[in-house]
């Protein structure tokens, strides 16, 4: 008997420190007495300084929607697979906690603990499910409806065309201002469709091999021309001899054009905007970064900013970034953001074939 109590205690230290679960145990003052390494490691504790201190000290400087731990946990309330995000180190974390209250043999309350898992992956996962859901359902949508919109367009387009010239032949300057702002207009709405086509996988694609510097090259002066508009400096540190990608070389441009014009925006005047070109071996990728000196992207947007009609612009569309995920993602590639407090970095990576022996 003796034996077995000894191993199982044995046996609790061991869980506590190899365990991938987030255990926590308290006493019923609230004081945290053990707590498993994992935990420490995610929560960004250390064992030492928070065994024996209250909770709610511990956990003092959270704000509520992140708190861990109530106390009311210790008068019985039986939590199963709570979800709960936690931030340390600007890493998010997705967590599943249950917990419950621990009672000796005269149905005491001696105790309770906390148990959580660290479901980020298979949050992302889901979110991603969701997400290239909503953009096919988009994309059927956008399909069905572009081109009844772009046909009267261009019909309204073309007699607006023959009345300015009319108007400017009967020098009626004023009204030809108007038909001036009046197509400026219909464009806006063209390039929307535009972007709403190309959501809606494009028919006209054609993959071909691209030399990615050549393509960077061909749209500097279009992203210059942005730039000096906004008072921005770019920069931009090409790599020799990249390897060529398949992909469709417009559509390329696009995304560059894209990001490159979200980091100008995101910049006042004389910010920076640098493009920088890196080979990665080992993955047998293409990276290309684009930074800006921008104010960043707060932690609690940048899960959204690929999401179609995600803007939080007044003029924006929210359809650049889901558009550039989406062609990306057709070549076997990936963006990925890194905003930490000041300035951002989009990463294109794509990937380039095995050469032929
Ligand atoms: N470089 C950046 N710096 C800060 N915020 C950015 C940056 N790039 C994108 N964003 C955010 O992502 C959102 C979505 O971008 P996008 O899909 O291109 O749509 P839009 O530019 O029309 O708003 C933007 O509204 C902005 O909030
Ligand atoms: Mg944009």
């Amino acid at each position: 008997m003796k034996q077995g109590l000894n191993l199982l205690q044995q046996f609790a230290g061991t869980f506590l420190k190899d365990v991938n679960l987030g255990v926590i145990l308290m006493n019923t003052h609230f004081e945290l007495i053990d707590i498993s390494d994992m935990a420490c490691r995610l929560l960004g504790l250390v064992k030492e300084e928070v065994v024996h201190r209250p909770l709610e000290e511990i956990f003092a400087n959270m704000p509520a929607e992140h708190q861990l731990v109530h106390r009311n946990i210790l008068d019985g309330m039986v939590v199963r697979n709570h979800a709960i995000s936690w931030t340390n180190n600007q890493e998010r974390y997705e967590l599943l906690v249950d917990s419950n209250v621990l009672r000796d043999d005269h149905h005491q309350v001696v105790g309770a603990y906390i148990m959580f898992k660290d479901v980020t992956n298979l949050r992302s996962l889901e979110e991603q499910v969701q997400r290239s859901d909503r953009l096919a359902m988009i994309g059927q949508i956008a399909a069905g409806t572009a081109h009844e919109i772009r046909n009267p367009l261009t019909s309204i387009k073309g007699f607006l065309q023959v009345l300015r010239k009319t108007l400017e032949d009967k020098g009626m300057d004023r009204e030809c201002g108007y038909t001036e702002v009046m197509l400026g207009e219909i464009n806006r709405i063209n390039q929307l469709v535009s972007e709403f086509l190309l959501l809606s996988k494009p028919k006209h694609v054609s993959y071909d091999s691209v030399d990615i510097s050549q393509v960077v090259r061909e749209i500097l002066p279009i992203i210059n021309n942005e730039a000096i508009l906004h008072g921005v400096v770019v920069q931009y540190e090409s790599a020799l001899d990249l390897p060529q990608v398949v992909a469709d070389k417009e559509l390329l441009k696009q995304v560059f054009l894209n990001i490159c014009k979200n980091g100008i925006e995101a910049m006042g005047v004389g910010g920076q905007l640098t493009l920088t070109e890196r080979l990665d071996m080992d993955e047998r990728k293409v990276n290309i970064d684009i930074h800006d000196t921008g104010p960043g992207i707060p932690m609690f947007v940048v899960d959204k900013i690929f999401d179609p009609f995600f803007t939080t612009k007044a003029e924006g569309t929210g359809l650049g970034l889901s558009v550039c995920q989406r062609i990306i993602h057709d070549i076997g590639g990936n963006i990925r953001v890194s905003s930490k407090g000041y300035g951002t970095t989009f990463t294109v990576s794509i990937p380039f074939p095995q050469p032929l022996h």
